[in-house]
């Protein structure tokens, strides 16, 4: 958008927004794993599992948001075809277990998503820190979410 706001960045822009379509590609396919998730749970302790998927999925949409308005600042374009999610993602989609009562496996595939994505960010921040601020605060800022998230859900594993 602002040519100003792109010069400053000090960081090969173009790599940047690379990097930020990837999170957001994993960010859909967290959304997605934790909605599908949410839909298909079964079992005696499912409505808590479904509740705190339910309210995390709003997190990772939100983080969704985020990422694009960070993109489209930079004058790239945010990913626009969810074919690429597959291809552009650092970490891996992962589909609900076979057996949907099997909540300890929903909660430990949704720990993977939110590890691989706490080390995304982390790595985002170290990349843009001191060069991108505005980046650096976004990567910091979800990664701080991001490990709410991994706690929360530790605590519902050690429930389950
Ligand atoms: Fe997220
Ligand atoms: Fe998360």
């Amino acid at each position: 958008m602002g040519r100003k706001s792109v010069e400053i960045v000090g960081l090969d822009v173009k790599g940047l927004i690379a990097d930020l379509n990837s999170a957001l590609a994993d960010e859909w396919n967290a959304t997605y794993q934790y909605w599908i998730a949410s839909k298909i749970a079964m079992g005696i302790n499912a409505p808590t599992v479904i509740k705190a998927l339910e309210e995390i999925l709003k997190d990772e949409q939100e983080h969704a948001n985020e990422l694009a308005e960070r993109i489209t600042q930079l004058n790239g374009t945010p990913i626009t075809n969810p074919k690429k999610f597959g291809e552009l993602c650092k970490c891996k989609f992962i589909e609900p277990p076979k057996d949907p009562s099997d909540l300890k496996k929903i909660v430990d595939d949704v720990l993977l998503a939110e590890a691989c994505a706490i080390e995304g960010y982390n790595k985002l921040a170290e990349k843009t820190r001191g060069k991108d601020h505005v980046t650096y605060h976004l990567a910091v800022h979800i990664m701080q979410e991001e490990i709410e998230h991994e706690a929360k859900f530790e605590l519902l594993l050690a429930k389950l």
